[in-house]
Protein backbone atom coordinates (compact mmCIF):
# COMPACT_ATOMS: atom_id res chain seq x y z
CA UNK A 1 0.00 0.00 0.00
CA UNK A 2 1.58 3.61 -0.88
CA UNK A 3 0.28 6.70 0.55
CA UNK A 4 0.74 9.48 -1.46
CA UNK A 5 1.99 12.54 -0.33
CA UNK A 6 2.85 16.56 -1.89
CA UNK A 7 3.65 20.15 -0.84
CA UNK A 8 0.59 20.96 -1.33
CA UNK A 9 -1.17 17.78 0.08
CA UNK A 10 0.84 17.34 3.29
CA UNK A 11 0.68 13.77 4.72
CA UNK A 12 -2.71 14.04 6.80
CA UNK A 13 -2.79 12.02 10.30
CA UNK A 14 -4.41 9.53 9.35
CA UNK A 15 -1.73 8.99 6.40
CA UNK A 16 0.76 8.82 9.32
CA UNK A 17 -1.35 6.91 11.37
CA UNK A 18 -1.39 4.00 8.38
CA UNK A 19 2.27 3.43 9.61
CA UNK A 20 1.68 2.86 13.31
CA UNK A 21 -1.44 -0.01 12.27
CA UNK A 22 0.24 -3.98 12.43
CA UNK A 23 0.90 -5.11 8.83
CA UNK A 24 -2.00 -6.96 7.38
CA UNK A 25 -0.47 -9.81 5.33
CA UNK A 26 3.27 -9.55 5.98
CA UNK A 27 4.98 -12.22 4.69
CA UNK A 28 8.68 -12.86 3.03
CA UNK A 29 7.15 -12.63 -0.36
CA UNK A 30 6.14 -9.36 0.23
CA UNK A 31 7.34 -8.17 3.89
CA UNK A 32 5.56 -4.91 5.06
CA UNK A 33 7.39 -1.59 5.65
CA UNK A 34 4.77 -0.56 8.36
CA UNK A 35 6.12 -2.12 11.18
CA UNK A 36 9.38 -1.17 11.35
CA UNK A 37 8.17 2.62 11.81
CA UNK A 38 5.35 1.49 14.90
CA UNK A 39 6.11 3.44 17.35
CA UNK A 40 9.48 4.17 16.33
CA UNK A 41 10.42 7.89 15.23
CA UNK A 42 13.51 8.15 12.97
CA UNK A 43 16.57 9.43 14.39
CA UNK A 44 17.45 12.04 11.61
CA UNK A 45 20.12 13.13 13.61
CA UNK A 46 22.03 9.44 13.33
CA UNK A 47 21.42 9.75 9.45
CA UNK A 48 23.07 12.90 9.47
CA UNK A 49 25.93 11.22 10.43
CA UNK A 50 26.53 10.25 6.99
CA UNK A 51 26.50 13.63 5.22
CA UNK A 52 29.52 14.15 2.80
CA UNK A 53 30.88 10.20 3.96
CA UNK A 54 32.37 8.25 1.42
CA UNK A 55 30.57 4.55 1.96
CA UNK A 56 32.87 2.16 1.25
CA UNK A 57 32.65 -0.90 3.24
CA UNK A 58 30.18 -2.67 5.61
CA UNK A 59 32.30 -2.23 8.79
CA UNK A 60 31.62 1.95 8.87
CA UNK A 61 28.07 1.60 9.93
CA UNK A 62 26.79 1.03 13.38
CA UNK A 63 23.83 -0.65 14.42
CA UNK A 64 21.83 2.06 14.89
CA UNK A 65 22.73 3.82 11.22
CA UNK A 66 21.66 0.75 9.91
CA UNK A 67 18.07 0.49 11.83
CA UNK A 68 17.66 4.13 11.23
CA UNK A 69 18.27 3.60 7.07
CA UNK A 70 15.67 0.69 7.60
CA UNK A 71 13.28 3.02 9.19
CA UNK A 72 13.74 5.80 6.62
CA UNK A 73 13.37 3.43 3.44
CA UNK A 74 10.37 2.04 4.93
CA UNK A 75 8.80 5.65 5.38
CA UNK A 76 10.09 5.84 1.69
CA UNK A 77 8.68 2.67 0.74
CA UNK A 78 5.25 3.37 2.15
CA UNK A 79 5.12 6.99 0.55
CA UNK A 80 4.47 8.79 -2.55
CA UNK A 81 7.49 10.85 -2.57
CA UNK A 82 8.12 12.37 -5.57
CA UNK A 83 6.85 15.79 -5.65
CA UNK A 84 9.24 16.55 -2.66
CA UNK A 85 12.15 16.97 -5.68
CA UNK A 86 14.37 15.29 -2.25
CA UNK A 87 17.59 14.99 -4.91
CA UNK A 88 16.55 18.26 -7.18
CA UNK A 89 19.85 19.73 -8.03
CA UNK A 90 22.07 16.67 -7.29
CA UNK A 91 24.33 14.87 -9.93
CA UNK A 92 25.25 11.24 -9.67
CA UNK A 93 27.81 9.51 -11.87
CA UNK A 94 27.16 5.64 -11.94
CA UNK A 95 30.73 4.36 -13.56
CA UNK A 96 30.82 0.38 -14.02
CA UNK A 97 33.84 -1.43 -15.37
CA UNK A 98 32.07 -5.09 -14.31
CA UNK A 99 28.71 -6.45 -15.07
CA UNK A 100 25.75 -5.33 -12.99
CA UNK A 101 21.58 -5.19 -13.37
CA UNK A 102 20.10 -4.85 -10.00
CA UNK A 103 23.29 -1.96 -8.27
CA UNK A 104 23.61 0.43 -11.12
CA UNK A 105 19.98 0.13 -12.02
CA UNK A 106 18.79 0.71 -8.19
CA UNK A 107 20.58 3.05 -7.90
CA UNK A 108 19.80 4.65 -10.58
CA UNK A 109 16.13 4.26 -10.34
CA UNK A 110 16.31 5.66 -6.77
CA UNK A 111 18.07 8.67 -7.93
CA UNK A 112 16.04 9.50 -10.64
CA UNK A 113 12.80 8.81 -8.62
CA UNK A 114 13.86 11.89 -5.92
CA UNK A 115 14.21 14.13 -9.28
CA UNK A 116 18.39 14.15 -9.07
CA UNK A 117 19.88 13.31 -12.31
CA UNK A 118 22.57 10.81 -13.57
CA UNK A 119 25.49 10.44 -15.56
CA UNK A 120 25.86 6.44 -16.51
CA UNK A 121 28.70 4.99 -17.47
CA UNK A 122 27.33 1.42 -18.05
CA UNK A 123 30.52 -0.06 -19.35
CA UNK A 124 33.87 0.88 -18.08
CA UNK A 125 35.36 0.81 -21.19
CA UNK A 126 33.31 3.13 -22.54
CA UNK A 127 36.03 5.63 -20.83
CA UNK A 128 39.28 6.40 -21.31
CA UNK A 129 40.29 3.02 -19.27
CA UNK A 130 39.98 1.88 -22.59
CA UNK A 131 43.20 3.68 -23.80
CA UNK A 132 44.51 3.42 -20.19
CA UNK A 133 43.81 6.44 -18.43
CA UNK A 134 44.13 5.73 -14.61
CA UNK A 135 41.64 5.82 -11.87
CA UNK A 136 43.34 8.43 -10.20
CA UNK A 137 42.98 10.41 -13.39
CA UNK A 138 39.64 9.66 -13.82
CA UNK A 139 38.96 10.82 -10.33
CA UNK A 140 40.12 14.31 -10.72
CA UNK A 141 37.61 14.90 -13.58
CA UNK A 142 34.54 13.19 -11.68
CA UNK A 143 35.28 15.97 -9.11
CA UNK A 144 34.21 18.64 -11.68
CA UNK A 145 30.86 16.71 -12.99
CA UNK A 146 29.05 15.46 -10.40
CA UNK A 147 27.94 15.23 -6.66
CA UNK A 148 28.91 11.78 -5.65
CA UNK A 149 30.22 9.00 -7.73
CA UNK A 150 29.06 5.56 -7.28
CA UNK A 151 31.28 2.64 -8.61
CA UNK A 152 31.51 -0.90 -9.65
CA UNK A 153 34.83 -2.46 -10.36
CA UNK A 154 36.73 -5.69 -11.14
CA UNK A 155 40.03 -4.69 -9.04
CA UNK A 156 40.01 -4.88 -5.65
CA UNK A 157 42.08 -1.85 -5.20
CA UNK A 158 40.07 0.45 -7.17
CA UNK A 159 38.47 1.99 -4.64
CA UNK A 160 41.74 3.21 -3.10
CA UNK A 161 42.91 4.11 -6.87
CA UNK A 162 39.92 6.39 -7.62
CA UNK A 163 40.13 7.83 -4.07
CA UNK A 164 43.80 9.22 -4.50
CA UNK A 165 42.25 12.52 -6.42
CA UNK A 166 38.51 12.15 -6.15
CA UNK A 167 36.88 14.80 -3.18
CA UNK A 168 33.20 14.20 -3.73
CA UNK A 169 31.94 11.12 -1.80
CA UNK A 170 32.13 7.68 -3.38
CA UNK A 171 30.09 4.77 -2.82
CA UNK A 172 31.09 1.47 -3.25
CA UNK A 173 28.85 -0.72 -4.98
CA UNK A 174 31.46 -3.47 -5.62
CA UNK A 175 35.24 -3.67 -5.91
CA UNK A 176 36.29 -7.35 -6.96
CA UNK A 177 36.16 -9.77 -3.89
CA UNK A 178 36.82 -7.01 -1.82
CA UNK A 179 33.18 -5.59 -0.36
CA UNK A 180 29.66 -4.73 -1.51
CA UNK A 181 28.07 -2.60 1.21
CA UNK A 182 25.33 -1.23 -0.02
CA UNK A 183 23.83 -4.35 -0.99
CA UNK A 184 24.26 -5.47 2.80
CA UNK A 185 22.30 -2.77 3.39
CA UNK A 186 19.57 -4.13 1.21
CA UNK A 187 19.98 -7.65 2.90
CA UNK A 188 19.32 -5.56 6.31
CA UNK A 189 16.53 -4.16 5.40
CA UNK A 190 14.68 -6.87 3.84
CA UNK A 191 15.62 -9.03 7.09
CA UNK A 192 14.19 -5.77 9.40
CA UNK A 193 10.98 -5.67 7.40
CA UNK A 194 10.60 -9.52 7.91
CA UNK A 195 11.25 -9.55 11.44
CA UNK A 196 10.82 -6.03 13.15
CA UNK A 197 12.33 -6.64 16.65
CA UNK A 198 15.48 -7.38 14.95
CA UNK A 199 16.39 -3.70 15.21
CA UNK A 200 15.05 -3.45 19.24
CA UNK A 201 18.25 -3.00 21.54
CA UNK A 202 17.96 -4.75 24.51
CA UNK A 203 16.03 -8.43 25.18
CA UNK A 204 13.50 -8.49 22.00
CA UNK A 205 14.55 -11.30 20.55
CA UNK A 206 17.79 -11.54 22.34
CA UNK A 207 20.02 -14.34 20.57
CA UNK A 208 17.40 -16.29 18.80
CA UNK A 209 18.36 -16.12 15.40
CA UNK A 210 20.68 -18.95 13.20
CA UNK A 211 22.50 -17.67 10.23
CA UNK A 212 23.28 -20.16 7.78
CA UNK A 213 26.19 -18.62 4.57
CA UNK A 214 25.84 -21.10 2.01
CA UNK A 215 29.46 -19.49 0.05
CA UNK A 216 32.51 -18.25 0.87
CA UNK A 217 32.85 -14.73 2.43
CA UNK A 218 36.88 -14.03 1.91
CA UNK A 219 35.77 -14.82 -1.99
CA UNK A 220 32.41 -13.02 -2.24
CA UNK A 221 32.55 -9.57 -1.45
CA UNK A 222 28.26 -9.86 -1.30
CA UNK A 223 28.53 -12.46 1.30
CA UNK A 224 31.90 -10.80 3.00
CA UNK A 225 29.65 -7.83 3.88
CA UNK A 226 26.55 -8.96 4.86
CA UNK A 227 28.64 -11.09 7.45
CA UNK A 228 29.84 -7.93 9.06
CA UNK A 229 26.97 -6.08 8.78
CA UNK A 230 25.32 -9.05 10.50
CA UNK A 231 27.83 -8.47 13.06
CA UNK A 232 26.52 -5.51 14.06
CA UNK A 233 23.52 -7.61 15.16
CA UNK A 234 25.29 -10.01 17.05
CA UNK A 235 23.01 -9.73 20.06
CA UNK A 236 19.89 -11.24 17.98
CA UNK A 237 22.26 -13.73 16.51
CA UNK A 238 22.68 -16.90 18.41
CA UNK A 239 24.92 -18.81 15.55
CA UNK A 240 26.65 -18.45 12.27
CA UNK A 241 26.88 -21.78 10.11
CA UNK A 242 29.00 -21.18 7.32
CA UNK A 243 28.63 -23.98 4.78
CA UNK A 244 31.63 -23.66 2.36
CA UNK A 245 33.93 -26.20 0.28
CA UNK A 246 36.82 -24.01 1.25
CA UNK A 247 39.18 -25.09 4.07
CA UNK A 248 39.21 -21.54 5.21
CA UNK A 249 36.32 -20.10 3.88
CA UNK A 250 37.01 -16.60 5.97
CA UNK A 251 40.32 -15.57 5.60
CA UNK A 252 42.27 -13.34 7.77
CA UNK A 253 40.74 -10.03 8.41
CA UNK A 254 37.26 -11.77 8.72
CA UNK A 255 38.60 -13.94 11.38
CA UNK A 256 39.59 -11.06 13.07
CA UNK A 257 36.03 -9.68 13.09
CA UNK A 258 34.70 -12.71 14.09
CA UNK A 259 36.78 -13.26 16.85
CA UNK A 260 35.90 -9.33 18.29
CA UNK A 261 32.63 -10.25 18.34
CA UNK A 262 30.13 -12.12 20.44
CA UNK A 263 29.30 -14.90 18.23
CA UNK A 264 29.16 -18.79 17.50
CA UNK A 265 30.71 -19.24 14.49
CA UNK A 266 30.91 -23.09 12.87
CA UNK A 267 32.54 -23.83 9.45
CA UNK A 268 31.19 -27.32 7.95
CA UNK A 269 30.78 -28.53 4.55
CA UNK A 270 27.57 -30.73 5.46
CA UNK A 271 24.43 -29.31 3.93
CA UNK A 272 22.07 -31.98 4.87
CA UNK A 273 22.80 -31.84 8.77
CA UNK A 274 22.52 -27.91 8.63
CA UNK A 275 19.67 -26.73 6.73
CA UNK A 276 17.26 -27.94 8.75
CA UNK A 277 18.47 -25.69 11.66
CA UNK A 278 18.58 -22.63 10.05
CA UNK A 279 16.40 -19.91 10.33
CA UNK A 280 17.89 -17.49 7.56
CA UNK A 281 19.93 -18.61 4.56
CA UNK A 282 21.96 -16.50 2.66
CA UNK A 283 23.86 -17.82 -0.54
CA UNK A 284 25.70 -16.81 -3.38
CA UNK A 285 27.87 -18.50 -5.93
CA UNK A 286 29.17 -16.23 -8.68
CA UNK A 287 32.58 -14.63 -7.79
CA UNK A 288 34.78 -12.51 -9.51
CA UNK A 289 38.08 -13.31 -9.15
CA UNK A 290 41.55 -12.61 -10.97
CA UNK A 291 40.34 -12.12 -13.90
CA UNK A 292 37.06 -14.25 -14.67
CA UNK A 293 33.51 -15.03 -13.11
CA UNK A 294 34.08 -18.21 -11.16
CA UNK A 295 31.62 -20.41 -9.17
CA UNK A 296 32.43 -21.25 -6.19
CA UNK A 297 30.28 -23.92 -3.69
CA UNK A 298 27.39 -24.43 -6.23
CA UNK A 299 27.34 -27.84 -5.27
CA UNK A 300 25.16 -26.83 -2.22
CA UNK A 301 21.91 -26.02 -4.05
CA UNK A 302 18.39 -25.44 -2.63
CA UNK A 303 15.10 -26.09 -4.24
CA UNK A 304 11.83 -26.38 -2.62
CA UNK A 305 12.30 -29.82 -1.64
CA UNK A 306 15.25 -28.92 0.77
CA UNK A 307 14.66 -29.76 4.47
CA UNK A 308 14.40 -26.27 5.62
CA UNK A 309 12.67 -24.75 8.67
CA UNK A 310 9.00 -23.97 7.66
CA UNK A 311 9.49 -20.58 8.54
CA UNK A 312 12.83 -20.44 7.33
CA UNK A 313 13.67 -17.57 4.63
CA UNK A 314 16.32 -17.36 1.90
CA UNK A 315 18.71 -14.27 0.58
CA UNK A 316 20.93 -13.99 -2.38
CA UNK A 317 22.39 -10.97 -3.76
CA UNK A 318 21.84 -12.43 -7.25
CA UNK A 319 22.51 -13.19 -10.23
CA UNK A 320 21.72 -16.97 -9.39
CA UNK A 321 22.84 -19.78 -11.27
CA UNK A 322 22.05 -23.61 -10.32
CA UNK A 323 22.19 -23.21 -6.69
CA UNK A 324 18.96 -21.50 -5.90
CA UNK A 325 16.07 -23.28 -7.84
CA UNK A 326 13.01 -21.50 -9.53
CA UNK A 327 10.85 -24.01 -7.30
CA UNK A 328 11.77 -21.88 -4.58
CA UNK A 329 10.09 -18.54 -6.35
CA UNK A 330 6.72 -18.70 -4.62
CA UNK A 331 7.15 -20.17 -1.78
CA UNK A 332 7.30 -18.55 1.59
CA UNK A 333 11.08 -19.27 1.92
CA UNK A 334 11.52 -16.60 -0.84
CA UNK A 335 13.27 -13.37 0.65
CA UNK A 336 15.43 -12.69 -1.86
CA UNK A 337 12.84 -11.09 -4.41
CA UNK A 338 11.81 -8.49 -1.64
CA UNK A 339 15.76 -7.99 -0.90
CA UNK A 340 16.40 -6.51 -4.28
CA UNK A 341 13.02 -4.74 -4.84
CA UNK A 342 13.92 -2.95 -1.22
CA UNK A 343 17.13 -1.96 -2.64
CA UNK A 344 15.66 1.30 -4.25
CA UNK A 345 14.16 2.78 -0.79
CA UNK A 346 17.40 1.72 0.88
CA UNK A 347 19.99 3.21 -1.31
CA UNK A 348 17.55 6.46 -1.24
CA UNK A 349 17.77 6.71 1.86
CA UNK A 350 21.58 6.54 1.85
CA UNK A 351 21.31 9.00 -0.62
CA UNK A 352 19.83 11.16 0.60
CA UNK A 353 22.15 11.18 4.11
CA UNK A 354 25.06 10.95 2.46
CA UNK A 355 24.02 13.90 -0.05
CA UNK A 356 22.73 16.04 2.83
CA UNK A 357 19.26 16.01 2.05
CA UNK A 358 17.82 14.81 4.91
CA UNK A 359 16.51 17.74 6.01
CA UNK A 360 14.09 18.38 2.44
CA UNK A 361 12.36 15.40 3.91
CA UNK A 362 8.52 16.52 4.54
CA UNK A 363 8.09 17.62 8.06
CA UNK A 364 5.50 14.70 8.76
CA UNK A 365 7.60 12.14 8.66
CA UNK A 366 7.65 10.04 11.98
CA UNK A 367 10.58 11.66 13.43
CA UNK A 368 12.88 12.88 16.04
CA UNK A 369 16.08 14.30 16.29
CA UNK A 370 18.11 12.49 18.95
N1 LIG B 1 23.33 -7.90 -6.12
C1 LIG B 1 24.08 -7.41 -7.11
O1 LIG B 1 25.16 -6.83 -6.86
O2 LIG B 1 23.58 -7.61 -8.34
P1 LIG B 1 24.18 -7.01 -9.68
O3 LIG B 1 25.50 -7.70 -9.91
O4 LIG B 1 23.19 -7.30 -10.75
O5 LIG B 1 24.40 -5.54 -9.47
Amino acid sequence: MVVSASETEPLRPNQIAQFTEPPAEADSLHPEPDALLDTNPIKLSVLRELSGRSILSARQFTKEQVVELAKLAAFLEKVEIASYHLLDGKMAITAFFEASTRTRISFESSILRLDGKVISIPEGNTTGARKGESLADMGEMFNAYGDLVIMRHTETDSVDQLLRNLRIPLINAGNGSGEHPTQALADWYALLKWRPALAASGKAGHKSLHLGILGTPGSMRAVKSFLLMSLLFQDQIAKVTVVSEMADPFGEDLIEDLQKADIRCEVTHDIQQSLPELDVIYMNSIAFLGDSYRKLDSRFKLDADSPLKKSAVILHPLARAEELSESLDDTAHNLYFAQAHGAVFIRQALLLSVLGRIDRLPKQIPSVES
